[in-house]
């Protein structure tokens, strides 16, 4: 008989023998296996501490309201959700903090839990719409009981951001205050040092400028890159300029000048650091390029992993970009254009927060301006290609730089 493994088979969690026949004799008589020894599911998961912790603050002023249960509830939720991907963010952080992503069997964990934490995502976005099946004459009704509380105080939430790699300084300020102003204590350094600690960001920028193929020695990818998107867009301009005037040879040719301009903004390190210091890009130079490399040869069997990777951290960005504006689209729809309890101007300040400033993984978005023809593509060498079909060899011979264009 199949039944919830906590009762079932207690014994496969806690025990390392079966249980034996008479503990089944038991079982099958309606003895309650509790009384044997082992933990029981309320034990195991303290629901004493979780299912008792929904106090109604209405319900202590005397006057209980209803939703109020469900507006606790709903955020509890939230925060458990939080906890558990700062755990699995933590642990890939680690990962890559320790160098044991130089083992590349390791990064298979990386990718699991790192869509782990999309998975979560996408739940949370999707989780308003509970919410939302309260109306804001019922929230009215309890409101005013919460305040000063506000999700602005949510220490988890500003962990997750710190450690994804939200920049400080592209945070939008509320009243001339500084998100941090809200905590004190242990809460405080602990965030001090989220925003002390490598990033996400950090270190896949670190691992990205490792790259296989970028060596200015060995296949030289970059180099080759710039050559051939020079060569294909010169190409370009001479079958344009063998056509007879017309709108349309005048529109291709604005529009060979645009992609020109883009890929100069490619090729060019300093306009590249100057974009950084504006916060409009925020990986290094070399790590966009290797983001570049997995992108182009995303089909190389060494590749396809950190490809799957770049996608899963564009998902994050999308996901946490997407739960900003489900939670604004719900916090006008319940105060208007009140301001929050937390002080900030509310629906006004939300709105500001979603846009790219918070956008962490902003430059693999922009990537997909700079694709090619895959005929453009630098060809590999053959050594380099099975280097790239192959984890185990690290010889720098597989790099030479006889291969053709
Ligand atoms: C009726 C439902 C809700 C309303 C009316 C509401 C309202 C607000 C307002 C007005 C703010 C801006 C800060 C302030 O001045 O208070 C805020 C921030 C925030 N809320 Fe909510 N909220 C609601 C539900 C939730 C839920 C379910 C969560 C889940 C954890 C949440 C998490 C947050 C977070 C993390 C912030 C800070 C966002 C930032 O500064 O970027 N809120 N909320």
């Amino acid at each position: 008989m199949s039944g919830c493994p906590y009762f079932e088979k207690r014994h496969l969690l806690f025990k390392s023998k079966p249980p034996t026949p008479e503990e089944d004799d038991a079982s099958q008589a309606g003895e309650n296996k509790a009384s044997k020894g082992g933990i029981i599911y309320g034990d195991y998961l303290k629901l004493d501490k979780i299912v008792t912790a929904q106090v109604l603050q209405s319900e202590l002023k005397g006057n209980k309201i209803h939703d109020e249960h469900l507006f606790i509830v709903t955020h509890q939720a939230y925060e458990l959700w939080f906890k558990q991907i700062l755990f699995e963010l933590d642990s890939v952080r680690q990962i890559f903090i320790s160098g044991h992503v130089r083992d590349e069997r390791n990064m298979l964990k990386v990718n699991t839990r790192i869509n782990r934490i999309v998975m979560i995502f996408r739940l949370l976005v999707d989780q308003f719409s509970v919410l939302e099946t309260m109306t804001s004459l019922d929230f009215f009704a309890f409101r005013e009981y919460l305040a000063p509380a506000s999700g602005f105080q949510s220490l988890q939430f500003r962990l997750l951001e710190n450690k994804i790699g939200v920049q400080d300084n592209l945070r939008v300020p509320y009243n001339k205050r500084h998100y941090k102003d809200n905590f004190k204590g242990l809460d405080s350094e602990k965030l001090l040092a989220s925003e002390q600690e490598p990033t996400l960001l950090k270190l896949v920028e670190e691992w990205l400028e490792r790259t296989p193929g970028l060596e200015a020695d060995g296949f030289n990818f970059w180099e080759k890159l710039e050559i051939n998107i020079v060569h294909g867009l010169n190409q370009e301009k001479e079958k344009i300029e063998a056509m007879a005037e017309s709108d349309e040879k005048a529109e291709l040719m604005a529009e060979l000048l645009k992609q020109k301009e883009i890929f100069s903004s490619l090729f060019d390190e300093k306009r590249h650091n100057h974009l950084v210091s504006k916060g409009e890009r925020r990986l290094s130079y070399k790590a966009l390029q290797g983001a570049l490399m997995i992108y182009f040869y995303r089909e190389e069997p060494r590749f396809q992993v950190p490809f799957q990777l770049l996608t899963s951290l564009m998902d994050i960005d999308t996901l946490m970009t997407k739960w900003r504006y489900n939670h604004v689209c719900m916090v006008h729809r319940m105060i208007g254009s009140k301001a929050g309890t937390g002080g900030s101007s509310g629906y006004h300040y939300l709105r500001s927060t979603v846009s790219d400033r918070y956008k962490v993984f902003v430059d693999l978005f922009n990537l997909a301006t700079f694709l090619v023809p895959r005929h453009w593509l630098p060809k590999m060498n053959p050594n380099l290609h099975t280097f790239l079909y192959t984890a185990e060899c690290c010889d720098s011979s597989y790099f030479s730089s006889e291969d053709s264009d």
